[in-house]
């Protein structure tokens, strides 16, 4: 089975001061976790502050964008060895708002893919649908591409490594949540897509992640539908309660 992990995608908010705060709070949280996984991906000027606050508690840290290229003339972009070098195990990859306001294509999210898992990163590899795709019945095509680009050449030993979230654009930070019947159906399409490639056990062991909307409200029948393990928070996880919240909701279902 999967391990369910719950990550948080803090977007472009909170100052250093803030995302101090924030991690000081929550760590005291988490100390008793057993089960569920915990990722925090601040912005990338919090990550060296937040590693030392949470160093002694389950939770890992991970970047929310990097480049393929190891350095270079690219200025504002951020390395996978730089990453590595305050202590991140993860990084979030095609993410919707990087592919549809910053026009990255699948061939540039697979060269980071490709250079995260060689440099030793986890990626969490975003997928999901527009709303004109899901109501011309695209969704499961544009999941396939998105996928097919992102896995293609990966090998059984490094998908171990990945992480999949499926997010609907149509749910991001609008407070439209797909169905627990609506995400689980392209779960269980995703985890086919890995069946196809690898095989059942393989298949089984790669965490997919629900995004869009998740908040305490919600999370407990998200998570007890078939084949979600996790999900990947933006709103939900700027403030501690209810982030602990919908953590707590997951170890407590899986208990
Ligand atoms: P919201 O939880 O704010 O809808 O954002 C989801 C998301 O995009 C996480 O990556």
């Amino acid at each position: 089975m999967a391990q369910k992990i719950v990550a948080a995608n803090w977007k472009m908010n909170k100052t250093l001061q803030e995302s101090i705060d924030f991690s000081k709070e929550f760590a005291k949280n988490i100390l008793n976790l057993k089960k569920t996984g915990v990722i925090l991906c601040p912005p990338f000027i919090s990550l060296f502050n937040i590693n030392e606050i949470l160093k002694n508690t389950p939770a890992k840290i991970g970047g929310q964008n990097m480049h393929f290229a190891e350095s270079g003339a690219y200025t504002s972009e951020i390395s996978a060895s730089m990453l590595k070098s305050v202590n991140c195990d993860y990084v979030i990859l095609g993410h919707s708002e990087r592919r549809h306001d910053f026009n990255e294509t699948n061939e540039f999210i697979k060269k980071k893919i490709d250079t995260a898992l060689a440099k030793g990163l986890k990626p969490i590899i975003c997928l999901g649908e527009k709303l004109e795709e899901r109501e011309s019945e695209k969704t499961k095509d544009v999941v396939k591409k998105q996928y097919d680009s992102a896995f293609e050449g990966i090998s059984t030993e490094e998908v171990k490594n990945c992480i999949i979230a499926y997010e609907p654009v149509w749910a991001i930070g609008t407070g439209l949540t797909a169905t627990p019947e609506q995400a689980s159906e392209v779960h269980t399409y995703i985890r086919s897509l890995l069946i196809e490639q690898y095989d059942a056990e393989t298949a089984d062991s790669i965490t997919i992640q629900y995004g869009g909307s998740v908040k305490p409200a919600n999370a407990e029948e998200l998570i007890k539908s078939a084949d979600i393990d996790g999900f990947l928070i933006g709103g939900a996880s700027l403030k501690v309660d209810s982030f602990t919240e919908i953590i707590n909701i997951v170890e407590e279902v899986i208990n």
